[in-house]
């Protein structure tokens, strides 16, 4: 290290020091009590209840991709996980809206879902391309079964041919 770039990381390592010692640093006893904040006009924000379709296009369809992804790239960790994660995102959205229009969500789900996810697990743990090929075209039936049996067969699912994550990696290699 030269005189020049040791002088630099003095420097920055002052600057760390400094910000750490901000961002922790107490008021001192003398100092006013903050204002109080004015009353806020109008009616209180209500939380935002997330809709069927709030859920479906957040939860679920990057979970379906994501784990179309990993299995179409042989990446069986990362399979496995968007497994467990898409697995948890119907459980959740059974616990927050468990009709949609009267139907029960968590049994709909179960039929549409449950025979392709436990496919799919396995063909995970077999580490097996054509299995799981065929596991997610399953699973992919099973969304738009559901769509038609709710209503909604205009929205159709289908396995990705691209991914929609340019700062996510699929892939095991470099
Ligand atoms: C148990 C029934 C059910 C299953 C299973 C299901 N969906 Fe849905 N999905 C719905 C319903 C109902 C809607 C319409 C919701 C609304 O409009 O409020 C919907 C809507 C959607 C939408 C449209 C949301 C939007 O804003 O564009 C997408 C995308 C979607 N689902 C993806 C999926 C995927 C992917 C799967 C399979 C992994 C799946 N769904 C499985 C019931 C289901």
């Amino acid at each position: 290290m030269n005189r020049y770039s040791a002088m630099v990381a003095t420097f920055a390592a002052a600057v760390l020091i400094a910000a750490a010692f901000a961002a922790g640093a107490q008021p001192s006893p003398q100092a006013a009590p903050p204002a109080a904040a004015p009353a806020p006009a109008g009616p209180a924000a209500a939380p935002y209840a997330m809709t069927m379709g709030d859920l479906m296009n957040t939860l679920v369809q990057p979970r379906h991709a994501k784990l179309g992804l990993a299995g179409q790239a042989g990446n069986w960790p990362l399979a496995g996980y968007a497994l467990v994660e898409i697995r948890q995102a119907f459980a959740g959205i059974a616990k927050a809206v468990p009709k949609f229009r009267g139907y029960p969500f968590a049994e709909l789900a179960d039929a549409a879902l449950s025979q392709p996810l436990n496919a799919l697990q396995d063909a995970i743990k077999l580490q097996d391309p054509q299995k799981f090929a065929a596991a997610y075209d399953q699973l992919t039936a099973g969304c738009n079964a559901c769509h038609a049996t709710l209503f909604h067969s205009f929205v159709v699912i289908k396995v990705p041919d691209a991914s929609a994550f340019p700062n996510q990696k699929f892939n095991t290699g470099p």
